[in-house]
């Protein structure tokens, strides 16, 4: 295809502003799929993506659109995931493309998150047209929504294409929008091979699929190619576009988006961000590299019935699989027995490859206290990454400990800022900015990313019914009073309930632990002490009595679907107390008791 009839772009949106369904539309509204085939939000392939309606891996479809002027395109619309986690995947498909359409919901107006993406795209020089979404709706004010564009972004949105993906209103708008307003994109076809690996992912009938973007020169079917950065050569099986389903192509040139197999083993062997050129005759210079993602939180996660361990590792092994960012090891429990110390690139992360290993292996999890990674600076001089407290030295040997302090950015309705402000402040937060536009606040805190793994999402949330949106950046390390705090039970420490607290806040956090400790273990025959210990030094103690009569109604915090579960693995025969010297306590203690309020 010639370069001039070729435009690339992604979609930038928040979570619900409607990304899903305009790329529906687009994708329908040009015959790419007959409507049929249409199954709705075709692009997010994944069915925990459908479920809970987040958009994880970054997909692509490519669209022939017939435009006005008689000229048929062909559009590339690379999908990219909505959620802070995966700002590294945001950044790298932005790479690949010239363009994005920044999707606002005309009823509610610009959230942190995508206030982060839409800087991504302008960082990679992007042209941006606004769209203003769901103007079917009676509480849409697109002029107020207009303002608030250039008010927060300080992008021009005079000109914003007006649209409901519901019912389609608009959609001919965008899709002369996108050819009129965004950039060709430009390339040498006789140049040497330069493409870039966008994205690569596991199919269980192919093998490793890996999505290329091509910058100069051609690739074919057959043609042997080089990975620059891990210098692996593969000849190319099969060479297809994405429709959305894959269909054979014969060859793609500069400006072009598409997938090939290539006998590659695992997503491991491919690295996103890479240069794929010829292996005989080879671009000079290869594109600039990608940092790999970093995890970035860490917990355990132990079958609760140990019989499962195998069948754990397998899960995990199978989904790894499918995502380089996720990491694992082993782990050994003095506690929990045998399962996996497991890194992931934020929260939403964690909880969607436990939710998936929950669901869709069908496995029975105790996950420990999400930790950060710190950094221990040694009396010797030497640094240590700590990314569990169980491994946490005797503190004679460490000099300092600092933590990942992170810029967050929080944009909320005027009313519950106050709520924010003191939520911020109660965890250890430091402002650093605060703005308004419009009846919204956006303010900026510097905290540390230790405050946040726990439930800060949850609390914000509840804070401001859900009016909040938050986004975060990690910006460095920072030394501060550390120490480990133990849990004992019975005087026996629980090493998955160990975790690392800024020494103020050591007490408070205690006594919040044992407390609910106390509620979430039944009682025994005998008197139980808990206990938070920081060193030798006890800072919260709890007593359990002894026994009674009738307690089993009395076992189980939570809500009455938990109950019902339980109640139903119950029936099932599973075991689901963990026994600690001569203590049971049950799984959900070592859940709630992490949670905080
Ligand atoms: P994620 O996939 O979670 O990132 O969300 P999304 O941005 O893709 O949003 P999605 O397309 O799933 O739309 C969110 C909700 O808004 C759905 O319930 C849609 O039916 C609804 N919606 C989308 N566009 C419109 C619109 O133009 N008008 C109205 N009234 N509702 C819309």
């Amino acid at each position: 295809t010639e370069l001039n009839l070729i435009r690339n772009f992604s979609i930038v949106a928040h979570i619900d502003h409607g990304k899903s369904t305009l790329a529906d539309r687009l994708i329908q509204g040009t015959g790419t799929v007959a409507d049929r085939d249409m199954k709705a939000q075709l692009l997010d392939s994944m069915d925990i993506e459908r479920e809970r309606g987040i958009t994880i891996k970054a997909n692509s479809v490519r669209i022939d659109y017939t435009a006005k002027d008689g000229q048929t395109y062909v559009l590339n619309l690379i999908d990219t995931p909505g959620h802070v986690d995966f700002g590294y995947e945001v950044s790298r498909s932005m790479r690949a493309v010239e363009g994005s359409l920044l999707v606002v919901d005309a009823s509610q107006g610009v959230e942190a998150q995508t206030l982060a993406n839409v800087y991504q795209a302008l960082d990679a020089g992007h042209e941006i047209v606004p769209v203003l979404n769901k103007i079917d709706l009676p509480a849409a004010d697109p002029e107020r929504v207009k303002e608030n564009i250039e008010d927060v972004i300080g992008i021009d949105a005079s000109d914003s294409v007006m649209i409901s993906a519901k019912t389609g209103l608009g959609i001919p708008d965008v899709l002369e929008a996108i050819v009129t307003r965004l950039p060709a994109p430009t390339g040498d076809r006789n140049a040497p091979l330069k493409a870039m690996l966008v994205d690569s992912w596991y199919d269980a009938y192919l093998g490793v699929v890996v999505m290329i973007r091509v910058m100069d020169g051609v690739i074919k079917k057959g043609d042997r190619v080089k990975m620059m950065q891990t210098g692996a050569v593969y000849g190319i099986d099969k060479l297809a576009v994405l429709r959305p389903k894959m269909v054979d192509w014969p060859e793609l040139g500069p400006g072009e988006i598409g997938v090939f197999t290539a006998s590659i083993k695992q997503v491991r062997d491919t690295r996103v961000g890479d240069t794929i050129t010829h292996e005989r005759k080879p671009t000079a210079e290869a594109l600039p590299g990608f940092k790999p993602a970093q995890p970035v939180v860490f917990c355990g996660l132990f079958p609760v019935d140990a019989a499962d361990f195998e069948a754990l590792r397998d899960a995990i092994e199978k989904l790894a699989l499918n995502d380089a960012s996720f990491s694992y090891e082993m782990e050994t429990s003095a506690a929990l027995g045998f399962g996996f110390r497991c890194g992931f690139l934020g929260l939403l992360h964690l909880e969607v490859i436990r939710d998936r290993l929950e669901r869709e292996y069908d496995m029975d999890l105790i996950t420990t206290a999400p930790s950060v990674v710190y950094h221990l600076h040694m009396k010797d001089g030497t640094v240590r990454d700590l990314h569990n407290p169980a491994d946490m030295p005797d503190l004679t040997y460490v000099d300092h400990i600092e933590e990942p302090r992170i810029k967050a950015t929080i944009m909320v309705p005027d009313e519950y800022l106050g709520d924010i402000l003191k939520l911020c402040q109660d965890r250890r937060g430091v402002q650093l900015n605060l703005t308004y536009a419009g009846q919204r606040a956006m303010v900026e805190y510097d905290l540390p990313l230790n405050e946040v793994v726990f439930d800060f999402y949850d609390r914000l949330k509840s804070v401001t019914k859900g009016y909040a949106s938050f986004d975060y950046q990690i910006t460095g390390y920072q030394e501060d009073y550390l120490v480990k705090m133990s849990i004992l039970v019975n005087d026996e420490p629980v090493d998955a309930l160990s975790m690392m607290v800024h020494r103020d806040r050591a007490e408070s956090r205690g006594r919040s632990m044992v407390e609910k400790l106390k509620d979430l273990i039944p009682r025994h025959m005998f008197k139980i002490p808990i206990q938070a210990a920081i060193g030798g030094r006890v800072v919260a103690r709890e007593t359990l009595s002894a026994m009674r009569k009738d307690v089993t109604a009395k076992c189980y915090g939570g809500d009455a679907t938990r109950k019902k579960k339980l109640l139903e693995k119950q029936k099932a025969g599973k075991k689901k107390m963990r026994q600690f010297g001569k203590v049971e306590i049950p799984q959900e203690a070592f859940i709630n008791a992490l949670k905080m309020d």
